[in-house]
């Protein structure tokens, strides 16, 4: 047998509590063209939902329990709080929540503060410019608002790092932004580079830090030969040793790997072999609401045929998304523990 990873091997988790949001982030996969992604079910956890999730890991063995994902940003969650107490009395984790900020009022950030007080916590404040430029990207967000929350939630004891994605529009305020996120309290920055440039008309045109792709690749021939013959260093089974538990309470190896099946645009190849997958296991083979962890980790894709699919030998397909986040040419993902990621301490 050829696991993902054991439950007894889990020292990570990767939490989408909600696939709510208040913003239109044009590259983010909950819009479609300016307007929310119509195909996206909208859903949250129930409170019961950690309970049945927690109690199947071993209290002491995880080591983080990250809130972050495609479609939401956790603080929309109604459960949120009750989540974090659960994880906080139950289990030895740090947290690290991702969001965009803007939400809520001070009184929340004070309170949440509380559960991001260790030094390895971390609340991180996804605020991609200044003033004149976060709402570029951030669509529909107000700059003195996040500061005002990023502030109550600092003051209040809370441990912050400011995420800043550098576009065009944007990249002449980085050292400003950092000098600003120095005053008020953060202890890191990010200045990020994106495989997901903006292109809407109502952001700025511009490129972004796009990545080499298209030359990292040519030296495979095309793009079909380097998902053929790339191998594959899966980031989550072996870095992060980790799992992801998206909005509908269904478990996927990572954020990756799950996301593509809600995307809006039918002719995504990544879309489709999500629904091919789905259609080949039946619906809910994954889901924590039919199944246990156990079972899903230990059901035939996760107990033998991924893996098997990265060296081509499994009826399954190897999947598109695995090879172009863990395939060896570039690197597409802007996550904190990879190469796109610069943290800084202030
Ligand atoms: C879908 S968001 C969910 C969490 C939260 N709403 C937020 O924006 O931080 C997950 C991550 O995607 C990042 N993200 C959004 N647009 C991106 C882009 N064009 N390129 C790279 N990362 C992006 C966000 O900054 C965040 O770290
Ligand atoms: S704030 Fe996060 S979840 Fe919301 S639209 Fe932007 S990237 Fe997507
Ligand atoms: S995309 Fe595939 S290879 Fe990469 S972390 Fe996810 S499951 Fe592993």
């Amino acid at each position: 047998m050829s696991h993902y990873l054991l439950v007894s091997q889990i020292e990570r988790l990767q939490l989408e509590p909600t696939s709510h949001c208040n913003l239109l982030c044009p590259r983010c996969s909950r819009t479609d063209n300016g307007q929310l992604n119509s195909r996206l079910p909208l859903t949250d956890w129930q409170p019961e939902s950690y309970e049945i999730l927690f109690s199947q890991i071993p209290n002491r063995q995880l080591k983080e329990v990250l809130f972050n994902g495609n479609y939401g940003d956790p603080i929309t969650s109604k459960n949120l709080l009750h989540g974090l107490e659960h994880i906080k009395n139950n289990t030895s984790a740090s947290l690290r929540l991702h969001t965009n900020g803007s939400l809520k009022g001070t009184e929340f950030w004070k309170e949440i503060a509380t559960y991001f007080k260790s030094d390895k916590d971390r609340l991180v404040f996804s605020i991609d410019g200044l003033d004149s430029t976060n709402a570029l990207y951030r669509v529909n967000s107000r700059f003195p608002k996040i500061l005002e929350n990023a502030q109550a939630f600092i003051q209040s004891g809370g441990k912050a790092r400011w995420d800043y994605l550098i576009f065009d529009h944007n990249r002449h305020q980085v050292d400003e932004a950092q000098k600003l996120a120095k005053k008020l309290g953060f202890i890191e920055f990010n200045a990020k580079k994106t495989a997901r440039p903006v292109n809407l008309k109502n952001s700025q045109q511009n490129k972004g830090d796009s990545l080499e792709v298209t030359q990292s690749v040519n030296k495979y021939g095309s793009w079909s030969d380097y998902i053929a013959r790339s191998s594959i260093d899966c980031k989550f089974r072996n870095h992060v040793r980790g799992l992801f538990v998206d909005f509908q309470f269904d478990v996927w190896p990572c954020c990756w790997l799950g996301g593509p099946l809600y995307f809006a645009d039918a002719s995504d190849p990544r879309r489709k072999e999500l629904e091919n997958l789905v259609e080949h296991y039946g619906p809910n083979f994954n889901s924590l609401a039919h199944h246990s962890l156990d079972s899903i980790l230990n059901h035939p894709w996760m107990a033998e045929e991924l893996v098997k699919s990265w060296q081509m030998q499994s009826p399954l397909p190897k999947l598109r998304v695995c090879t172009r986040m863990c395939g060896e040419a570039f690197e597409a993902s802007s996550g904190a523990n990879w190469s796109n990621s610069h943290i800084q301490s202030l």
